[in-house]
């Protein structure tokens, strides 16, 4: 058998979408695939982790070995992340999160009239999770988030590692149409407080593979300080 160097780690991943309903027929999301996510996910299983991943709607099959629980919108998203964390050793929040939901939920489908030529819908902010998992005073885990930028990448991608206190922050340039939401291709660059490390481009699954490789060995220096 292949080798297990993850056996016993506990590993929560979140990953795609959120949804985020207007009415009992529309919604607000995004174009995020949960490719990158699950990729994460099949990497870690096949290292020997016990891998968890709370998905939001995506088009993919879950990876062989995994536990995956599925959730609609980010409230419940920030539930189930809530519940798993404690008990994980590293939490990798890869999903695109929904920044606002709708303030009023409309029970029934919004309809146009002749009177009205626009619409106003009021949102409210989301909760931010995996701050939320960093902020964490009792079994915080060893905490990764991404950053997916289109300009000055690494100075927002080092003011959100800071921000949201976590130990790493995985980095990509979305502005190229090649690499990121929705494509097979990804370059990322990781940064930790004290250093950054540059994965170029390289295929999903190639990188998911050296992103849980060096996320597992910075945990591992963390626990030894
Ligand atoms: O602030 P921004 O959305 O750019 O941060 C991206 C990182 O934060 C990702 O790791 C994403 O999964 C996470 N995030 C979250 N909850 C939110 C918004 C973002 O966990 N409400």
């Amino acid at each position: 058998p292949a080798q297990q160097p993850l056996q016993g780690v506990k590993v929560t991943i979140t990953a795609g979408p959120t949804r985020e309903a207007i009415d009992p027929v529309r919604y607000i999301s995004n174009h995020s695939s949960g490719k990158m996510g699950y990729a994460l996910a099949t990497a870690a299983a096949a290292l020997g982790a016990d891998v968890t991943l709370i998905s939001g709607p995506v088009q993919l099959a879950t990876p062989t070995g995994v536990t995956r629980i599925d959730v609609t919108t980010a409230e419940q998203m920030y539930v189930s992340s809530m519940q798993q964390a404690s008990n994980s050793d590293i939490f990798i929040g890869c999903a695109a999160v929904a920044d606002f939901r709708v303030a009023a939920l409309a029970s029934q489908k919004i309809k146009k009239t002749a009177d009205n030529d626009g619409l106003t819908l009021q949102l409210v902010k989301n909760p931010d999770i995996i701050a939320s998992v960093a902020a964490m005073s009792a079994q915080r885990p060893f905490t990764v988030g991404f950053a997916a930028e289109t300009e000055k990448v690494a100075e927002y991608a080092r003011q959100k590692l800071q921000k949201k206190n976590l130990n790493l922050i995985c980095a990509n340039d979305v502005s190229d149409p090649a690499l990121g939401f929705n494509s097979e291709q990804n370059a990322i660059t990781v940064y930790s407080t004290t250093a950054e490390f540059a994965l170029g481009q390289r295929s999903k699954t190639d990188l998911a593979q050296a992103l849980i490789s060096l996320i597992y060995e910075q945990y591992q220096h963390e626990k030894k300080h």
